[in-house]
């Protein structure tokens, strides 16, 4: 099961993946974890050192064939497979793959379109492949060319926010990557304001799977860059993700 995480800047993508890969880990250690931002910050809520990305790989590559010092006896999408297994960190509870800076100007086409190939292939190992993908959507559809499963779209508690949900929803149907089913989160929803939001939602016709209060053990954590995944297991937003992450499953 492939499932995409997104959502516009700063509405809690990287708090709410790290806490639903912390709740499926519970269940499976078949994980594929994807960190498609750019601006890469998952390894540090998961509390993990990634030393290489796949960017610097295709940077790597692309050096290599400019000045013609690719390893002989391999081609170059051997050269390339063998160094995304390599960056790839493995954990007892996930594996993780950070996409890192995307490619540059310059078309290196074929580069793209092995590492496509292999991450593509990659993911076929796992039972669950959970991206975080940064606040566009166009840029999944240049990554993988497998669809997807589940898209949850991460939304702040706002008619305005519910609204950028609906047109992400929108788009994702125009995109060559196909997503199945479209999930909204609203994040940081005040208990008074549930209803409302349950409303605007039913409005514009979005699927919400589940709203999160603020919380301020997430704030507090992340403010002083303590892993969002040693969060204890009785924080009220982990168990909300738990209980979502247990109906998207069931589907
Ligand atoms: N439920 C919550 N309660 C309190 N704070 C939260 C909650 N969810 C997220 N935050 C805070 O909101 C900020 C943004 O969260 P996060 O980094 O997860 O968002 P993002 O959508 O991944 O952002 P970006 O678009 O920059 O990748 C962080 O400071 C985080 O601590
Ligand atoms: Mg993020």
């Amino acid at each position: 099961m492939i499932i995409a995480v997104s959502g516009k800047g700063g509405v809690g993508k990287t708090a709410f993946t790290t806490l639903l890969i912390k709740a499926l880990s519970k269940k499976t250690n078949s994980i594929l974890v994807v960190d498609a931002d750019p601006d890469s910050n998952l390894p540090e809520t998961l509390g993990v050192e990634v030393e290489k990305t796949v960017g610097d790989i295709r940077e790597e590559l692309k050096r290599l064939i400019e000045k013609n010092e690719v390893p002989s006896g391999m081609t170059k999408f051997d050269y390339l497979k063998s160094k995304i297994y390599e960056i790839l960190v493995e954990t007892d509870n996930y594996d993780l793959l950070v996409m890192g800076r995307p490619e540059g100007s310059g078309c290196y086409c074929s580069v793209n379109n092995w590492l496509r190939q292999i991450i593509d292939n990659l993911s076929k190992y796992y039972e669950f492949v959970i991206i975080d993908t940064e606040a566009g959507l166009e840029h999944l559809s240049r990554r993988t060319t497998q669809n997807v499963d589940v898209m949850i779209v991460i939304t702040d508690a706002s008619k305005r926010g519910l609204g950028t949900a609906k047109r992400i929803k929108k788009l994702a149907n125009e995109l060559e990557v196909k997503f199945k089913d479209i999930y909204v989160v609203a994040n940081k929803v005040k208990p008074e304001y549930e209803k409302l939001i349950e409303e605007y939602a039913k409005e514009l016709n979005l699927n919400l799977i589940g709203k999160l209060p603020y919380n301020k053990e997430i704030a507090e954590y992340d403010l002083k860059g303590i892993p969002l995944w040693n969060l204890p297991e009785d924080n009220e937003v982990y168990k909300k993700v738990g209980e979502i992450a247990e109906k998207i499953i069931k589907k």
